[in-house]
């Protein structure tokens, strides 16, 4: 048999057979993240109700998604004595990779190989995209299809490929916060950074402390227009809700199924003015203040006296409960240390423990709850303002502010976690079009996105093993509704999918964006709401 090689980067056009001239005669393999090697071979693989999954235990949830995708098109036919074409899984121990796999087509059969559930699972994400779109909404009519013959050797880039997700400003459905882990899944990312409580609410259930679910999840009206526009206006209505424990319990195992770790994100000690208002004992100065109702960063954070860390830890035990991730990201970003330098019990805190100011105090803070939390068998993730004042032993670090912050942990020879504004926020703008709707500020277009590299340039080779990779942020405070979560996140997300999947030294925009257009139809029937301006 002949067959033509290529290499990446790719975009093919293969002719259908007369079966799919309804398809204009023409498709493209457009995978996104792009695969490290894709090798087209002459043939087809016939996709009809004459097919079987063959698969061990260990690539159940592989086996299982592939099978009900293809149920959106094709029903498997039972009952026919014919022979049928597989769809094999089988374990290959010699992909050292476990986020690998491999993927053959041929006119006989579809074999995935890969040393673990995951890496399978990876292959199905791969298939599917060689699906047409009408898969994705069941409204395939056709009963065949032919799949391209070709062998897919794929492995990712970074072991962190994350998405993070406000739910502090605004709050979306369960039914959301799935759809959100399902666009995570088909991009092969495996990190859902859930950012849970803010100034503006509190949104995990904690049993022994009921007023953070009775006061702390509302604020009593929310900010209009943009924070800039003076005077201030509000709505005067009610905002607000928690998930259950039993909600996030049920979250975690859908996300599990699909390969996701969900990261808590537990505030502290800024951050925190929602607590406060439920429980002012835990401020410094006791007075009671509300809910925020608008944006930004406010002075009322922990109080470093005992009551806080006792109140932390019960919490945390709830959390460790409901998240089994290795990681709990504690916050640490924008907390004013201005209560605490007119604090006594703070003043105290500094002179009894030997240090130096309000930045070593903030250390006393994340590293007494890092070993906490160590003590559970957890690891901390904080955000880059946990370096000021020393880092805590065993933390990672979050790099926002630009990536001064990771340079300066890898150099510490601390885990990093890429998410400088500048790439990663999916907050800023999009494009510079007058009639996007309202956004924080910033412009962070599609291609900016892309060419994003999350080894910062001034790290050695080996300071750059501690980059574990990057994530896209979305602070919610301008996206009250899902469909504009979507808006913000489609399609930058899939630029981000392929910053830490693919191979950063076969990006290629103009062939991203080919791509791109082929997805496109993918978004389409999923029903997302992408935005469609690329700058
Ligand atoms: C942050 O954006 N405050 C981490
Ligand atoms: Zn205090």
């Amino acid at each position: 048999m002949t067959f033509r090689k290529i290499m990446l980067p790719l975009v093919l056009h293969l002719i259908f057979s007369n079966a799919y001239s309804q398809e204009k005669g023409a498709t493209t393999i457009g995978i996104i993240p792009k695969p490290n090697y894709i090798e087209l071979q002459e043939g087809f693989f016939l996709l009809n109700k004459n097919f079987e999954i063959k698969y061990e235990s260990d690539f159940e949830i592989a086996a299982n998604f592939i099978k009900k995708f293809i149920s959106q098109g094709i029903s498997m036919d039972m009952s026919s004595k014919k022979p049928k074409r597989p769809i094999s899984f089988i374990k290959d121990s010699t992909i050292q990779n476990q986020e690998a796999y491999k993927l053959i087509i041929n006119p006989k059969e579809i074999t995935i190989k890969a040393s673990t559930g995951k890496g399978a699972f990876y292959a199905t994400q791969s298939l599917r995209q060689l699906f047409p779109s009408d898969f994705e909404n069941g409204t395939f009519r056709k009963k065949k299809l032919n799949l391209p013959c070709l062998m897919i050797e794929d492995a990712p880039q970074f072991s962190y490929r994350g998405m993070h997700l406000d739910v502090g400003r605004h709050m979306f459905s369960i039914k959301f916060i799935k759809r959100y882990i399902d666009f995570l899944a088909m991009l092969k990312m495996n990190t859902f950074h859930w950012h849970l409580t803010e100034d503006q609410g509190w949104r995990i259930e904690i049993k022994k402390y009921p007023k953070l679910n009775e006061i702390s999840s509302l604020r009593k009206e929310t900010l209009i227009g943009h924070y800039s526009d003076k005077p201030h206006k509000f709505d005067g209505k009610t905002y607000g809700g928690f998930y259950s424990q039993q909600n996030m319990l049920d979250v975690v195992q859908y996300a599990n199924d699909r390969f996701i770790t969900v990261i808590p994100e537990i505030e502290m000690p800024g951050h925190s003015q929602a607590v406060l208002a439920a429980y002012p004992e835990l401020g410094c100065s006791g007075e009671p203040v509300e809910v925020a109702t608008k944006w930004g960063v406010f002075e009322d954070i922990y109080c470093t006296k005992e009551q806080t860390f006792d109140f932390l830890e019960d919490v945390l035990d709830e959390v460790l409960d409901i998240f089994p991730s290795e990681y709990i990201h504690i916050g640490g970003d924008e907390a004013p240390k201005t209560r605490w330098k007119s604090c006594l019990d703070c003043q105290k805190r500094i002179a009894d423990e030997g240090l130096k100011d309000e930045h070593e105090l903030q250390n006393y803070f994340i590293s007494r709850i890092e070993r906490y939390l160590n003590s559970k068998e957890r690891q901390i993730i904080g955000w880059d303002e946990i370096l000021e004042g020393g880092l805590a032993p065993n933390a990672t670090v979050m790099s926002w502010r630009g990536t001064a912050g990771a340079i300066e942990a890898a150099r510490q020879k601390h885990n990093v976690i890429m998410t400088p504004t500048s790439y990663c926020y999916f907050d800023y703008y999009q494009s510079k079009d007058e009639n996007e709707p309202l956004a924080i500020g910033g412009y962070l277009p599609l291609e900016k996105v892309y060419i994003f590299n999350p080894i910062p340039e001034e790290l050695t080779k080996e300071e750059s093993k501690y980059v574990l990779g990057a994530q896209g942020n979305v602070w919610t405070e301008y996206m009250a509704s899902e469909k504009q979560v979507e808006y913000m996140v489609f399609p930058r997300i899939l630029a981000m999918s392929e910053v830490v999947w693919s191979k950063t030294n076969t990006k290629d925009y103009q062939n991203f964006l080919e791509r791109l257009k082929n997805f496109n139809s993918r978004l389409d029937a999923l029903k997302i709401n992408y935005s469609k301006k690329l700058n």
